[in-house]
Parts: structure tokens; C-alpha cells; sequence
């Protein structure tokens, strides 16, 4: 049954107090939050949705977008009678939708953390990419997508010394369903360039970033950051682009430094 209510979205929920919303990145699931959902939710409800068609959620019913999965996490913040702002961190696309999210729902959310991602749109030779991808997943399987992604998600070290790590991340994106991969990759492709919202973005900030990210470089970061008020720039040594699972002691910490920030 596709999902057109945010309520059944699957997600993980623990801790209690000011809310904190974990939107994971493409094409992951809320597993990737492990480690801030445990560090995190000692002082914060805390609340990782799966999107619609990753991990335990359900289809999506098409047309997907990034707004769509902001009004599924919407709807599922409807459902947990979850109505005051929360602090919202979007990792990668989890950071796309989290800006779909701001721009739709500004009133919802009280502070702001962007994980390794950026608010510009696709170029085109990315878009091209997208659309090449998604038909090669539909074709093949998500283990494609996975073989493609995984040498850019992780910093050389930690593909050469983490090989659990690596084996659990191409195990996780190859099982996800390749239609939902394929609306991922689409709805990317197609959306909007976020940037004319940051300058207004009157909430505490932060952007965290690897040193060593190449999807998302620490200079796209560093502009993004430096185009919200007041936004903070955490910049994480010796990681890649998934610092949340790469480095996660200094993204706990980077996220905790920046709730007490929303507190002051
Ligand atoms: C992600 O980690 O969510 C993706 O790499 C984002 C993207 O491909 O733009």
C-alpha cells in the first residue's frame, strides 16, 4: 500500500523533552543515526523516520519529491502529536528535504543542522547521472547504486580500515527496494535551488561537514554556512560524507554543542 500519510511512516523514537528530528541520507535508512539517537535522546525526544520506501516505511506513491518527504515527516510529527518546533538535522538528502521542510513548514522548526549537504540544485551532467542511475537500478537491482556509491561515501581511511563498516553500508543500500531508489535519484534530480531561503533562516545553525567529503565538498559547506546567519561551521577531520557513522563521537558532540545553543 503506498504511503500517502506520513503517519505510517516507520521510524525510531527514544528520549524525552524538546524534539529532534534525524532525516537519514540516500539510499540509507534511520540506521544510520545509531549512535546520535542513543547520544542525543539522553537529553532530547528524539524521533528517525525512514522516508517513504527506505527501510521499514512502505511505498511512496509517486510523484516523489523532496517536499513530498517533508510533508510525510510533517505528517508524522501530526501523528506523534508532536505540534511544538523541533530541532531538525537533515544528513545529505535528509538535508534537501530538511530546506523542503524549512521552506513549507518554517514555523515548524526551532533550529537547524545540515550534515554534508548543500542547498544548490543538480547541475545538469548531475542530473543526466541521476536519470542514467535510476534506470541502471531498475534494471540490475540497488546493489548497483551501492557498488556506485560506496567508494564516495567513506574517506579513503575508512575504506581501507573499517571493513565491517563497509559491508554493513553495501548490505543496507542494496536492499533497499530499487523503485524507491529510483524515485530518490529522480526527485534529486528535479529539485529546487534552496539557496534564496537561507539568508532568512532566523534559527540556530549549524553545518557540519567531513574535511574529506567529496560528494559534498567543505567548500560548498562553508558557502552554505557562510549564507545563514549566524550558522557555525563544523568541520570533521580524517571523514568522508558520512560523518554521522564515520565520525560519530564528533557529530554527537557537534549536534549536543548546538541544542544547548537552541536552549540559551
Ligand atoms: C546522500 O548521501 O544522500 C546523497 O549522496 C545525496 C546526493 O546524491 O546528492
Amino acid at each position: 500500500m503506498p504511503i500517502d500519510n506520513g503517519s505510517m511512516l516507520h521510524h525510531d523514537e527514544a528520549g524525552g523533552g524538546q524534539p529532534v528530528v534525524l532525516l537519514h541520507g540516500f539510499p540509507l535508512t534511520l540506521e544510520m543515526w545509531r549512535h546520535q539517537i542513543e547520544a542525543l535522546s539522553a537529553t532530547h525526544h528524539v524521533i528517525a523516520p525512514d522516508l517513504a520506501g527506505f527501510g521499514g516505511s512502505g511505498p511512496a506513491s509517486d510523484p516523489v519529491s523532496m517536499e513530498s518527504y517533508a510533508r510525510d515527516v510533517a505528517e508524522l510529527l501530526d501523528s506523534l502529536d508532536v505540534l511544538r518546533q523541533v530541532a531538525l538535522v537533515g544528513f545529505s538528502m535528509g538535508g534537501y528535504v530538511a530546506l523542503a521542510f524549512l521552506g513549507l513548514f518554517p514555523e515548524r522548526v526551532g533550529a537547524l543542522a545540515l550534515i554534508d549537504t548543500k542547498a544548490t540544485a543538480d547541475t545538469p551532467a548531475a542530473k543526466a547521472g541521476r536519470v542514467d542511475a535510476a534506470a541502471h537500478v531498475l534494471e540490475q537491482g540497488s546493489s548497483f547504486i551501492a557498488e556506485a556509491m560506496i567508494g564516495k561515501l567513506l574517506s579513503p581511511g575508512s575504506l581501507a580500515d573499517r571493513p565491517n563498516l563497509v559491508s554493513e553500508l553495501v548490505a543496507s543500500m542494496s536492499a533497499q527496494p530499487p523503485r524507491s531508489v529510483a524515485q530518490a535519484l529522480g526527485a534529486m534530480a528535479v529539485r529546487a535551488d534552496t539557496t534564496p531561503l537561507l539568508a532568512a533562516v532566523g534559527v540556530p545553525t549549524v553545518v557540519v561537514g567531513g574535511a574529506e567529503d567529496v560528494i559534498v565538498t567543505p567548500e560548498e559547506m562553508g558557502t552554505m554556512a557562510s549564507a545563514i546567519p549566524g550558522a557555525e561551521y563544523v568541520e570533521i577531520p580524517g571523514a568522508g560524507h558520512l560523518t554521522p557513522m564515520e565520525a560519530p563521537d564528533a557529530v554527537s558532540e557537534a549536534l549536543a554543542r548546538w541544542l544547548n545553543r537552541m536552549t540559551d
